[in-house]
């Protein structure tokens, strides 16, 4: 079952990232992220990073396809696939698998560009912009793990 939250504004979306972070801080996520450009990937991914310690500045990883953070509590792999060229595209799938495996947060914007759906446990969210401030958050778990996450993430009351 999708479980949708709306975010009036950008402090809703801290408060479900804060949340969020809460969650996995002890065993760490995979998680699809989905929506237009300007939709809040990087803004919601910022806002986790910072829940979890992070003390680097965190920064869009589109030109780099991968930002890594060291310094919170459990390691960020920040991906951004919008810039994947042909050959990386052939091998990205099983390179995001081992990125799925272990007590780590690993992000993905533009996950659509790897091609194939992902065939491991992960959380898909897709950010839909409803206007310059609103924004409905679903998320979709596929995954004993993602499973209970978005069950935890289900008593979330963030609304303002
Ligand atoms: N409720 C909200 N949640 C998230 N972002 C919001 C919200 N309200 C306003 N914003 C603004 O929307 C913008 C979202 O930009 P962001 O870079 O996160 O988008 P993106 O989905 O990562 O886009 P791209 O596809 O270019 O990577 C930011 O400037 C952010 O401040
Ligand atoms: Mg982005």
């Amino acid at each position: 079952m999708p479980f949708k939250v709306l975010c009036n504004n950008l402090s809703d979306t801290e408060k479900l990232a804060e949340k969020f972070a809460d969650i996995i801080k002890d065993k760490g996520a995979f998680i699809c992220l989905y929506g237009c450009v300007g939709a809040g990937k990087t803004a919601f991914s910022k806002f986790i990073c910072k829940y979890l310690d992070v003390k680097e500045k965190v920064t869009s990883p589109s030109f780099v396809i991968l930002n890594e953070y060291k310094s919170g509590i459990i390691p960020v792999y920040h991906f951004d696939l919008y810039r994947l060229e042909n050959e990386g595209i052939s091998t990205i799938t099983s390179e995001l698998e081992e990125y799925s495996e272990g007590k780590m947060l690993t992000l993905v914007e533009w996950a659509e560009f790897s091609q194939n759906s992902l065939p491991f446990d992960r959380i898909e969210l897709t950010i839909n912009y409803i206007d310059e401030t609103k924004r409905e958050f679903e998320f979709s778990a596929f995954g004993n793990k993602s499973n209970s996450i978005i069950r935890e993430l289900d008593n979330v009351n963030i609304s303002t």
